[in-house]
């Protein structure tokens, strides 16, 4: 039987997501969303691509949850997107009811299943759903440090002219304008970008990765990025579904790590079928620690906005 993959919220992100994940037969898909005939047309839209993919997989539209039930992986794109000057933080009070309302009904149909939040601000939300759905903080995580990797990867590649596959990022806390793009474990076939780019240059690209989503934003003007989201969040799904013990970098439960307790934030770990299967602890130095627990904080006072 092929693995179950639900994805609520059939906008931008998920459609793109379902796609990817039907397009390549790795899992069986549920669309989710409250808009009535969007999940059904999408889906239909996307069956109907799949003779010519030569896929089998099967994909459902809906507005049932019980569709999504007995789900391996729930993945929660639900919400609003940013628009034109707002910061993923002005989404926050929105899309905290939403993703509460669907981590509710998606953990009570689908209990074993492990949960990915793409929903922004992604590392509060996947605090809410962490909170909402009671699972063990391993299979609640949140997808933010591919994404910034991928946009930190891609502004290196152009700045060295080489193949963006061939270049390592790591970026690390929170999914927000404090984000922690890391120049010294970011490499090209193991070499540092800091023995390869000035430091003005890396200071550049580091600007621009940090708002890498407003710079889509500001030219869609109507909505967020979607490609690499979806794409960051396959390489997710992918490496749960299969076990495939991947370092990435993923919004993740801290409970003493990096010196913190009790938050959502992104680091480097372990992704296997069992969700977040390991923390990775690196040394950072002095600089990196004071960037990491600012952008920490940032999550931290959001969190507190909230009463969860
Ligand atoms: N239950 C299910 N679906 C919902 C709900 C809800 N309570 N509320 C909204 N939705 C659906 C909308 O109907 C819409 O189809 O979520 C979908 C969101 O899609 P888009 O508006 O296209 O947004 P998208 O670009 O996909 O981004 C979704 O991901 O990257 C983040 O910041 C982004 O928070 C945003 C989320």
């Amino acid at each position: 039987m092929k693995k179950k993959v639900s994805v609520i919220g059939a906008g931008n992100v998920g459609a793109s997501l379902a796609q990817m994940i039907v397009q390549s037969g790795i899992a069986d898909v549920v669309l989710f969303d409250i808009a009535d005939g969007i999940p059904e047309g999408k889906a239909l839209d996307l069956s109907e691509a799949c003779p010519l993919w030569g896929s089998s997989s099967s994909i459902v539209g809906t507005n049932d949850y019980a569709h999504t039930a007995d789900s391996d992986v729930i993945v929660i794109t639900a919400g609003f997107p940013r628009k034109p000057g707002m910061s993923r933080d002005d989404l926050l009070n929105a899309n905290a009811k939403v993703v509460s309302d669907v981590t509710e009904n998606t953990s009570k149909a689908s209990p074993n299943a492990v949960i990915i939040v793409v929903t922004n601000p992604m590392d509060v939300m996947a605090q809410v759903s962490f909170k909402v759905s009671g699972f063990d903080p391993s299979r609640v995580m949140g997808m933010g440090g591919i994404l910034d990797s991928a946009r930190f990867r891609t502004f290196v590649a152009w700045e060295l002219n080489v193949s963006p596959e061939d270049v390592e990022a790591l970026v690390l806390g929170g999914h927000g304008d404090l984000m922690v793009p890391m120049p010294r474990f970011t490499t090209i076939k193991g070499v540092s970008i800091t023995e390869l780019i000035s430091k003005e240059r890396i200071d550049a690209l580091v600007e621009r990765t940090r708002h890498g989503g407003a710079e889509i934003v500001a030219l869609l003007k109507t909505g967020s990025a979607y490609y690499a989201p979806a794409a960051a969040t396959y390489q997710m799904v992918k490496a749960i579904l299969f076990d495939e013990k991947r370092m990435l970098p993923c919004a993740a439960y801290l409970n003493g790590e990096y010196g913190a307790t009790g938050i959502y934030t992104g680091l480097p770990v372990m992704l296997g079928s069992g969700g977040v299967e390991k923390i990775v602890e690196l040394n950072l130095n002095e600089q990196e620690k004071t960037d990491f627990e600012k952008s920490v904080s940032a999550v931290k006072s959001l969190v507190e906005k909230l009463s969860l």
